[in-house]
């Protein structure tokens, strides 16, 4: 049986630093609030018009494929994990595909909407059809353009302050070495938390969930409307988060899903060489180390420059580790995420 292994990783952040002062310009905030509750000094903002949650997704891999020592065309399937895709349809997969000028129509390419938790969703697709023998370079994605879709008003603040975008990408690839690679994968949902986090217009949903207020019948002379006026003047096509409850979740959820990773290999927290969390908030890293008891230097945080970029985060933080000398041959590194639906996740590699 084949195992997975980590061929190359990349990692793209746009240019433009938007620094704390920058948002405080528009919203009643601070650099003092958002550095005491988030961690968060700066973020990236992506350049409409010249960049796109795929362009960016693209950078990533152009890297990851290089340090795999392969070719773009040598890619079999590819993942993309993003809650801002280019287009509501087709998926950012496909235009991935088309922007590494990968012409091969025999691969597959499969968009995932699993938020905060997508990489880790993602790293478990890819293993297990790596396991099977099915494919052998999986390229894996994560990338976020949310500076596109936030509410810069006051009212969107506790929101708007965390999010940044870039991409990640992961080459996945078959081994035969035993014990390397990604050891194992957990996987957890509840759908009852659904709209504590989320985007929820524009939507198909039509009112079902209970939003009543935010449906208006299709108008068939001029078009469906996805988008209301309602939904404009109250603000709902925005993203919306009950902060202290995920934030409770979370810290909840991100240790209980590492010591599920860790009894299933056979390991303690001691083993763990690097923890490489979901980039949530600088506060929920530091709760989740305090009750994990691990030292500083084996928790991994740059969250402080990027802000939060949900599906990118991991593979970001993870590169940027990567770089600086952190992860070396052989060391035990664990992956968490924690985030909308809710979802939430482990991995263990050996790297
Ligand atoms: O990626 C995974 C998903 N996301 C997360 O993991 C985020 C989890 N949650 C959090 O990180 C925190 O809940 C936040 C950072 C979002 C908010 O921090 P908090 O300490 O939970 O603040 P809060 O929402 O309880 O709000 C406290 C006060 C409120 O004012 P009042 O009602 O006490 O007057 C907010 O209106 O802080 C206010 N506030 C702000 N003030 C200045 C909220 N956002 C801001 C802001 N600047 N950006």
């Amino acid at each position: 049986m084949f195992q997975s292994r980590i061929g190359g990783i990349g990692f793209y952040v746009p240019e433009r630093v938007v620094t704390n002062e920058d948002l405080a310009r528009h919203m009643d905030t601070s650099d003092q609030w958002i550095q005491e509750r988030t961690g968060i000094k700066e973020r990236r903002y992506a350049e409409g018009g010249k960049e796109s949650t795929s362009s960016m997704g693209a950078n990533a891999s152009k890297i990851a494929i290089e340090r795999a020592g392969i070719e773009a065309s040598d890619i079999d399937f590819i993942i993309f994990a993003t809650l801002s895709p280019d287009y509501y349809f087709p998926g950012s997969g496909v235009l991935l595909q088309r922007e590494l000028g990968i012409t091969n129509t025999e691969i597959g390419a499969l968009d995932i909407r699993n938020q905060c938790t997508g990489f880790v969703y993602g790293l478990s697709i890819a293993d297990q059809y790596i396991k099977t023998g099915m494919y052998k370079n999986i390229l894996l994605v994560g990338a976020e353009f949310h500076s596109m879709g936030l509410d810069y008003s006051t009212r969107g603040r506790n929101i708007s302050v965390i999010f940044g975008d870039g991409a990640g990408a992961l080459v996945l690839q078959a081994t035969e070495e035993e014990g390397s690679g990604i050891l194992t994968t957990h996987l957890h949902s509840n759908g009852n938390f659904a709209e504590e986090l989320a985007f929820i217009s524009p939507g198909a949903h039509g009112g079902y969930h209970g939003n009543e207020e935010m449906y208006e019948f299709p108008d068939v002379e001029f078009g469906g409307m996805f988008i209301t006026e309602t939904m404009l003047k109250e603000g709902l096509t925005f993203p919306n988060m009950n902060g202290q409850l995920v934030f409770k979740n979370a810290v909840r959820k991100f240790p209980e899903v590492i010591m599920e990773a860790l009894k299933k290999t056979g390991y303690d927290p001691t083993d763990i060489d690097l923890l490489v969390p979901h980039q949530a908030n600088l506060r929920i890293s530091e709760f989740v180390q305090r009750i994990m008891k691990l030292p500083s230097e084996k928790v991994f945080n740059n969250i402080q420059k990027y802000g939060n970029t949900t599906a990118a985060s991991i593979p970001i933080a993870l590169c940027e580790a990567w770089e600086s000398g952190l992860v070396k041959k052989g060391d035990l590194i664990c992956l968490a995420a924690f985030g909308s639906g809710f979802t939430w996740g482990s991995a263990l590699i050996r790297w």
